[in-house]
């Protein structure tokens, strides 16, 4: 299945181009703020994806008007904790591409693993380790999207990237991305091994997403707000809605980023 069927859209998403699609994971549903709304779908209408079920994620594709340019948002994303299928996860993948569009922002909330890292930071992503074992390119060979073995040495394009990092200030981060399975936040031990294994941040999306659109020829670039210290690394526990609150500091420099970002993306 190369391609989704999008006649069932409403037409305003395909009467013109979209010029790029942001990803919108925990605590960045709610800080875009569009000139326009176009049109919204509940996931719910979304059948080969589903509503989101976590906290902190909204469950609307949205197209609006963002810093002039035309934006298709997925606000809220499916994860592999909430045992859904890979081909789940990767839809909005496969709507990307169904309609034309080659530019790509994943968003995503992360713990912070580099010790200078702190809450609220922003991290643009330079690679990624995926030790979940999972892959959403596993199976029969779909020749009309990839190769049989993609390249993936520069998932996250960097163009893009050094959008992002021109328009981030001085406080904003880039780093390597490990994803973890979840639901469970990760042991100390497991925080200290990937630690040593290289990277900057954990979490528990993005990955799957970013190599189907990488391997499918969409360019890439994503961004994590780091909002608590991994496991081991600060004094207290992890509370979901406690790492969500982290973000609301970090909520006006997110708009202006993904605004920025928008603007300037090809
Ligand atoms: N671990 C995994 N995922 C996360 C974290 C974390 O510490 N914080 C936000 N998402």
């Amino acid at each position: 299945m190369a391609t989704v069927d999008v006649a069932f859209l409403p037409a305003a998403f395909r009467e013109y181009p979209i010029d790029c699609a942001l990803i919108l994971g925990s605590g960045w549903g709610e800080v875009l703020e569009p000139e326009a709304v176009h049109a919204v779908v509940p996931y719910a209408d979304l059948p080969a994806f589903g509503a989101a079920s976590v906290v902190g994620h909204r469950s609307e594709l949205l197209l609006m008007t963002l810093a002039g340019r035309r934006v298709l948002v997925f606000s809220g994303r499916r994860h592999y904790y909430e045992g859904c299928s890979l081909e789940q996860i990767i839809y909005p993948i496969r709507l990307i591409k169904a309609l034309g569009i080659q530019t790509l922002l994943i968003t995503n909330a992360a713990g912070g693993i580099n010790a200078s890292f702190r809450a609220g930071d922003l991290m643009v992503l330079t690679d990624h380790l995926n030790l979940t074992g999972i892959n959403p390119l596993r199976g029969p060979h779909d020749a009309e999207w990839c190769t049989r073995f993609p390249d993936m040495t520069h998932v996250y394009d960097p163009e893009l990237s050094q959008i992002l990092l021109r328009h981030g200030g001085d406080t904003i981060r880039q780093g390597i991305y490990v994803f973890a399975p979840g639901p469970s936040y990760e042991t100390p031990a497991e925080i200290r091994a990937y630690r040593i294994l290289g990277a900057d941040a954990v979490g528990m999306s993005t990955v799957p997403e970013a190599i189907m659109a990488h391997a499918g020829g969409i360019r890439v670039a994503a961004l994590s707000c780091i909002t608590n210290m991994a496991a081991g690394l600060h004094a207290s526990t992890l509370v979901h809605e406690e790492v969500l609150a982290e973000t609301e500091s970090a909520k006006p420099r997110m708009a202006a980023l993904l605004r920025a970002f928008v603007a300037d993306c090809p």
